[in-house]
C-alpha cells in the first residue's frame, strides 16, 4: 500500500519537475527499497483449520505478520489462541490450509528441516512448561546447552544475566517447585529469550504477574522488538499490555481473525463483538452468541 502511494506521489512529483517517471524511481530508489522491506511479511496463516475430534476449533484463519512487527492476538478463552501459536511454530498440524514462515510451508518440511526452522523461534508457553527436575539456569540455558558449543560456566553466566533483566536474583540454583508462579512464568520468558531468537511467540506473558511485574514484560517485549528488531506475537486477555506491546492487534473469534488494526483503530472499530471483548462488557453479541449454543 505504501509502495504504491508513494509511486503515486513520485509520479505525480515527476510533472512538476519534468523529470520523468524512470528519472525519479531511481532517484528514490533506496527509499522503496527500504520501505518494501518494512512491509515484507514473515509469517503468513493462509485459511487454516484445525478440530479436534467434533472441536472445529480454527476455522479459516488466515493472518499476516510483517518482519519486525509486534502482532497482539485477542479473543475469548477457548477461541484458539494457543492453538494457532501451536500451529504456527509447527507443534501441532493444521488439518487444511498453509503456514509460511520466512516463505517455508511448514506442513511440507521434513523433521529435520522444521527442527532447523524452529530455531528462528522462542516460546513462551502459556504454562510455563519448565523442567521440573533442572535448576532454574538449566532451564533457562536449555538451548544454549542444546545447540550451541559455550561451556556450562558461560551457559549459567548467560542465564543469570537474562533472569536478572526479568528482576530475578540469585534464584538459578533453585529447581521449579521452589518458585512462586510469577517466577515461574519470568523464568519461562527468560528461556525464550535466552538465544536471542528472530520470532518470539508469547502465550499470555503478563497472566498471573502483579501490575508492576506486568508492567516489566511489557516493557521487555518492547525493547526487544526495538533492540533486536525481533517480530513477535503476543498472546493476551490482558487489554492494558496489548495496546502497550502492540503495533497490530488481531481478534479472534470463532475460529477465524474478525479484525486487524493498530491500537488505535482496534479502540474506535465499529464491530460490537470488538467492542464488548476490550471493554470486558459481560453483555453483548459474544455471550449472545455463547448463549444459543
Ligand atoms: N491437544 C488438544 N487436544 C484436544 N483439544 C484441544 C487441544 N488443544 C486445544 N484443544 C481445544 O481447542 C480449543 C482452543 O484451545 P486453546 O488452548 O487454543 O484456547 P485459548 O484461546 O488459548 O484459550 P485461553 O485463553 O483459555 O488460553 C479448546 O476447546 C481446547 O479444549
Ligand atoms: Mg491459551
Amino acid at each position: 500500500m505504501y509502495l504504491v502511494s508513494c509511486i503515486l506521489f513520485f509520479s505525480s512529483c515527476s510533472s512538476w519537475f519534468n523529470l520523468g517517471i524512470l528519472g525519479i524511481l531511481a532517484h528514490f530508489r533506496h527509499y522503496f527499497i527500504m520501505l518494501s522491506a518494512a512491509e515484507k511479511t514473515l509469517i503468513e496463516v493462509n485459511d487454516v483449520h484445525k478440530s479436534f475430534a467434533h472441536n472445529h476449533v480454527l476455522r479459516g484463519l488466515s493472518l499476516a505478520i510483517r518482519q519486525g512487527e509486534s502482532m497482539v492476538v485477542i479473543g475469548g478463552s477457548g477461541t484458539g489462541k494457543s492453538v494457532l501459536i501451536k500451529c504456527i511454530i509447527g507443534i501441532l498440524s493444521p488439518d487444511r490450509g498453509n503456514i509460511f514462515v520466512a516463505g517455508q510451508d511448514i506442513g511440507s518440511l521434513k523433521e529435520k528441516d522444521l527442527y532447523q526452522l524452529r530455531k528462528k523461534f522462542g516460546m513462551l508457553f502459556q504454562a510455563g512448561a519448565l523442567f521440573d527436575s533442572m535448576k532454574v539456569w538449566e532451564n533457562v540455558g536449555f538451548g544454549l546447552l542444546q545447540h550451541t558449543t559455550l561451556s556450562k560456566k558461560e551457559v549459567k553466566k548467560r542465564a543469570i544475566e537474562k533472569l536478572n533483566l526479568l528482576g530475578l536474583h540469585q534464584i538459578e540454583d533453585l529447581m521449579p517447585s521452589e518458585l512462586s508462579g510469577g517466577m515461574r512464568k519470568r523464568v519461562s520468558l527468560a528461556r525464550a529469550i535466552a538465544m536471542e531468537p528472530e520470532i518470539l511467540l508469547y502465550d499470555e506473558p503478563t497472566t498471573g504477574l502483579d501490575p508492576i511485574r506486568a508492567d516489566t514484560i511489557n516493557a521487555l517485549i518492547v525493547e526487544m522488538r526495538k533492540k533486536i528488531k525481533v517480530t513477535s506475537i503476543t498472546i493476551t486477555h490482558d487489554m492494558v499490555s496489548a495496546y502497550k506491546v502492540g503495533d497490530r492487534i488481531a481478534m479472534l473469534y470463532q475460529g477465524k481473525i474478525i479484525e486487524v488494526g493498530t491500537p488505535d483503530e482496534i479502540k474506535n472499530s465499529t464491530s460490537a463483538i470488538v467492542q464488548q471483548f476490550i471493554q470486558g462488557k459481560a453483555e453483548g453479541p459474544i455471550t449472545q452468541a455463547e448463549a444459543q449454543i
